[in-house]
């Protein structure tokens, strides 16, 4: 594609620096719900030659007036022109001048929820990636920066901006933030909130203030946010020595979300989803996801805002580096083993699957036409998985180093991939140019591995590796891939630690001698770096590996290997599992093993994780055939080891109050994985009594998907609804399990007749999402063959698009792995998207998607 014949894209190669320094942001609102008053103030200051001043501003902007330092400019010299608002040179000083604008928004008509909205009857922001546009004229590109201070009427009981509070009285707040920012990071919370409150020392004695703000009523929900907090600003310290540098934090609890949760300067604002948690309430994986998410966004005050990205271009410098602090965090809190398969397991089921589909991109992307079309899986999981392979390749020493010099060099910089390679390269002396086609070459590698052993005990190991092609990337040059491996003797004895082999060629060849009898490898531990291993390995070694190696990664993956080939084999009718059935019962039986680890393996792969890896050996997927050959397999594990899986359920029931530490998490995580395969051989009268009995919301909903699979749910689901339907959170979950766990052939009927509720409040983001997140997630029920899944969930996204594009966007990936299908269901899948396509006034959001997906 060309510049001229795409003039909504965008290009890195563009890149030009904003003409003006913006010296000083001041703001002062005047909120109310259908007519606030914004005036902005901004002090600026030409770089060099005469250059019209272009502000980005939305269309939804009333200009009421503009002023040059005090006085309204020719109206002949300014104009609007699309999004921006445009002043002549001709009209600007030489040198320093201030530029006054006044507008009027109205945040009440703000569905999209990008820019200022109200969610509850709170006044709220959400401005990365380009929100701010939509609240007052801005240079809103990241390497813009400035101090701001704030000043804010509303009588709201409660009102919060960025920085630090300057004055707080009825019906004024003012605050002023030190910290120079681009405007995403911008943001304002006006409300009646309740906060919970404590204090942080940082090491070198600055005291926080410490809040988390939630609606009245939830205050007894959100104490385990504020212990994360706690928990990440002293890891934070430390691991990276990075210190807290404002005399508040400030963390908001919104109901309308289009994200996560969002890192703006000392005011992080969350979905509620990612506070609010309870036992009853909430389930391990919620608390899990909590502290982690509160640990990635108080994380962002160095690795995004302290130094931020240039250009949006660079969102995984940020984005990537978070994710993988995030992840360390999570090991350190919890086990490290389980936080590494688990991340394979996302990486793999999404970042994978984006990859091998018509939506894969570079980590660094070098065109969009919609940046939030971008936070995508590759740019964060593969983004942080670039980052643990340059650690592994300079060493825990050389990444201290590095780090270091990167908060050196570029604090307070709006900085670029470059300049983070160039970091390392300066600490580590290392030349990573062959590195960076990480960042700059999109798709998975495949890396081919074969054995040659000869008697003297020589071991050579051969690999190639070939990237296939991606949208607008034919060629791909080999990758420097680190590659770790161990080798394990015949009796089970490690015979050679592991060891990291440094992969440059398209071919390359390691040879390990004076081994004394041929060893089994253990090849890609630790998942080393984010490529497919494809090894000739038969079910007997895999057992072995599953058995004995001490990489616990590796040890898994043989498992889940093991369960791939039975599950691909009778996915096209064929034999297999047999091998399965048994190593995996030997492993359950592993008492000294941990148990979160061998309810990872007791879980079987889903039936997307069988389409992957079906339609990566070249064959279509069916997906009616791989949801029953998943059935068969695992009524078969359950009934060859009912009592040990009886006797497990029994033994891991925790007892006295809930925790949602790692130690009886793991163990409600393997008496669940139990429930679940007994659950298809006992009619589901475990699980009855489970949802009855259960004081913990993990294994409620647990026996509650079980009871639905059984086609028992009805009561359970009544009761549920009963106690929490004024719970929006629970309630989520309950729009979610039905499409999720029903019959693939009444999924989409199921989900139909749940849209039609008064209670599907669809323009909410996290009930939307439930419902058309569940469909989804439901494969089979997707993928139905009367093409029901696709037409539904189209209806929904063209329906949601006018009000909230980008959420309709985001769901449209469901249909990113289309083309994989047989001709029926792509011919389906395609009038799906070409209707999308064809919609009048489609978003540039939702018109990016489906046109990638069809092109
Ligand atoms: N920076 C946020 C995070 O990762 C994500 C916000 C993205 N929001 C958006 N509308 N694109 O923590
Ligand atoms: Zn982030």
């Amino acid at each position: 594609m060309t510049r001229s014949d795409s003039p909504d894209k965008r290009f890195l190669a563009d890149y030009r620096p904003y003409p003006f320094i913006l010296e000083q942001t001041t703001l002062s609102f005047d909120l109310s719900p259908d007519a606030t008053r914004v005036k902005a103030d901004l002090a600026l200051k030409p770089r060099g030659g005469a250059e019209d001043l272009e502000l980005d501003g939305g269309k939804d902007l009333r200009l009421m007036s503009i002023l040059v330092d005090g006085t309204a400019p020719d109206p002949g010299h300014v104009r609007r022109d699309g999004e921006c608002l445009i002043i002549a040179a001709a009209a600007l000083p030489d040198g320093p001048f201030t530029l006054t604008s006044e507008v009027e928004i109205d945040p009440s008509a703000n569905t999209a929820f990008e820019g200022l909205y109200i969610s509850g009857g709170m006044f709220c922001t959400q401005c990365e990636a380009e929100g701010f546009r939509h609240i007052t004229f801005y240079p809103d590109r990241p390497d813009v920066m400035a101090p701001f201070h704030v000043t804010i009427r509303s009588d709201k009981p409660v009102i919060l901006s960025n920085g630090n509070p300057v004055r707080q009285e009825e019906g004024l707040a003012e605050w002023h933030d030190p910290w120079p920012k681009p405007a995403y990071l911008f943001a304002l919370v006006a409300g009646d909130l309740v906060a919970i409150s404590d204090s942080f020392t940082t090491k070198s004695g600055r005291d926080a203030a410490l809040n988390v703000w939630v609606r009245p009523g939830d205050e007894d929900r959100a104490g385990f946010a504020m212990e994360s907090l706690i928990k990440s600003m002293k890891w934070d310290e430390d691991v990276y020595g990075r210190e807290y540098d404002l005399d508040v934090f400030n963390i908001v609890a919104v109901d309308d979300f289009n994200m996560g949760a969002m890192e703006n300067k000392g005011l992080n604002i969350f979905n509620s989803k990612l506070v609010l948690a309870s036992p009853e309430t909430a389930t391990d994986a919620d608390y899990e996801r909590i502290e982690g998410v509160i640990a990635h966004e108080y994380f962002h005050n160095w690795t995004g805002n302290r130094i931020t990205c240039r250009d949006w271009f660079q969102l995984c410098l940020k984005e990537g580096l978070t994710v993988f602090r995030d992840q360390q965090f999570t090991s350190d809190m919890r086990s490290a083993p389980v936080k590494r398969i688990g991340d394979v397991q996302t990486l793999r089921a999404r970042q994978f699957r984006e990859d091998q589909g018509p939506l894969a991109h570079p980590v660094r992307p070098e065109e969009y036409e919609e940046i939030n079309n971008f936070y995508t899986a590759t740019v964060y999981e593969k983004g942080a998985e670039v980052i643990g392979m340059l650690k592994r390749l300079v060493g825990d020493d050389g990444y201290a180093k590095a780090l270091d010099l990167y908060f050196e060099r570029h604090d307070g910089d709006a900085a670029t991939i470059e300049d983070w390679l160039k970091v390392f390269e300066d600490a580590t002396g290392r030349d990573l140019a062959q590195f960076k086609r990480w960042y700059t070459d999109a798709g998975t590698p495949h890396l081919k591995m074969t054995e040659e052993w000869s008697d003297d005990g020589r071991l050579i190991l051969n690999f190639s590796q070939h990237t296939p092609p991606t949208p607008g990337q034919d060629e791909k040059p080999p990758r420097v891939i680190p590659i770790a491996v161990g080798l394990i003797g015949p009796n089970g004895d490690e015979v050679a630690a592991t060891r990291m082999l440094e992969m440059t060629e398209a071919e390359q060849s390691f040879t390990f001698n004076d081994l004394g009898a041929r060893p089994v490898v253990s090849a890609l531990r630790g998942f080393s770096a984010p490529v497919i291993l494809e090894r000739q390995i038969d079910n007997a070694t895999r057992a072995f590996l599953l058995a004995h190696d001490t990489d616990p990664f590796a040890r898994w993956e043989a498992g889940r290997d093991l369960a791939l080939s039975a599950l691909t084999a009778l996915a096209q009718g064929q034999e297999g599992g047999g091998e399965y059935v048994d190593a995996i019962g030997q492993l359950a039986a592993d008492a000294s093993a941990d148990p979160a680890f061998r309810a990872l393996c007791l879980n079987l792969p889903g039936e997307e994780e069988i389409a992957t890896r079906l339609s990566a050996s070249g064959i279509t997927p069916d997906p009616d055939a791989i949801h029953m050959a998943r059935n068969g397999l695992a009524r078969r594990v359950a009934e060859a080891h009912a009592d040990l899986l009886s006797s497990l359920y029994d033994e891991m029931a925790v007892s006295g109050p809930y925790s949602p530490d790692a130690g009886a998490a793991a163990r409600r995580a393997l008496r669940i994985a139990a429930l679940g395969l007994l659950n298809r051989i006992d009619r589901g009268d475990r699980a009855e009594v489970l949802f009855g009995t259960a004081g913990n919301m993990t294994e409620r909903m647990a026996a509650l998907t079980c009871l639905i699979r059984r086609g028992r749910g009805h009561a359970a689901l009544e009761a549920l609804h009963q106690q929490f339907g004024d719970n929006r959170l629970v309630m989520d979950k309950w729009f979610a399990v039905q499409p999720m766990a029903a019959p693939p052939e009444d999924a989409a009927a199921i989900a139909r007749r749940l849209s039609e509720r008064d209670d599907f409040d669809w323009k909410n983001p996290n009930r939307f999402r439930s419902l058309l997140g569940g469909l989804a997630a439901n494969h089979a029920g997707f993928h139905a063959e009367d093409g029901a899944g696709y037409d539904f969930t189209a209806d929904w996204l063209m329906r949601m698009d006018r009000v909230n594009p980008q959420i309709a966007a985001r769901l449209s990936t469901a249909f990113e792995t289309w083309p994989r299908y047989d001709a029926d269901r792509r011919s389906r899948a395609r009038a799906a998207l070409e209707r999308m396509a064809g919609m009048e006034g489609i978003s540039r959001n939702l018109r990016e998607m489906v046109s990638r997906m069809i092109a």
